[in-house]
């Protein structure tokens, strides 16, 4: 009786050990993968969520439509040639993380002309930016820090403001009037959109 030496590959048991073993290490690299990339992209998500934001919305500023004007009131609530009358202005608002829906950003005088214009303000005094009122007998704008006065076009009426009011941008669209809503630098001639 002959004994041939033993060859491994013909048992099926050694042959099987190689390809387990290739498996046990691929499963190794994806769970690797997986554990490491994961946490990683999620991670980097996170930090660039601002900045991929800040693209679409500028930080800090009013979400208004895409044109930049909020609704304020209706045409049917200006009369023609009635008082100037105020209005609080509202909008979304956003910063790097969070929305604000529904914010108070401001506060305008508005009224609507024989002729029909409608003239908008901002009620922020030029001087140093106090809230500015209106005298109804006297059908003037003041300002009651430091006595400034306007006339119904905004025009400054005496030497204490810079300039006159702030007049903002207006439009009508399906009988409401929008606003479009910015704030200005106080104490020079000039109107400089601080936003
Ligand atoms: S802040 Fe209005 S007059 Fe000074």
């Amino acid at each position: 009786m002959s004994h041939l030496p033993h060859d491994p590959n013909a048992d099926p048991a050694h042959a099987e050990l190689p390809r387990r073993g290739f498996f046990v290490r691929a499963a190794a690299v994806v769970i690797g993968l997986v554990v490491t990339v994961v946490p990683l992209a999620t991670g980097l998500l996170f930090f660039l969520h601002p900045l991929v934001r800040k693209a679409k919305r500028p930080t800090g500023r009013p979400v208004t439509g895409a044109d930049g004007y909020v609704k304020v009131t209706t045409l049917e609530a200006l009369p023609s040639g009635g008082p100037p009358q105020r209005f609080t202005v509202y909008d979304d608002k956003q910063d790097a993380w969070n929305f604000f829906p529904h914010q108070q950003v401001g506060t305008v005088w508005l009224r609507r002309t024989d002729a029909g214009e409608i003239q908008c303000f901002n009620t922020r005094c030029p001087h140093l930016g106090c809230t500015v009122d209106y005298k109804s007998v006297e059908k003037t704008y003041f300002c009651p820090c430091h006595t400034s006065s306007f006339d119904l076009d905004g025009k400054k009426l005496n030497a204490i403001p810079p300039r006159g009011m702030d007049s903002l941008e207006v439009k009508v669209l399906d009988g409401n009037v929008l606003v479009k809503f910015e704030n200005f630098r106080a104490t020079t001639s000039e109107k400089i959109a601080v936003g």
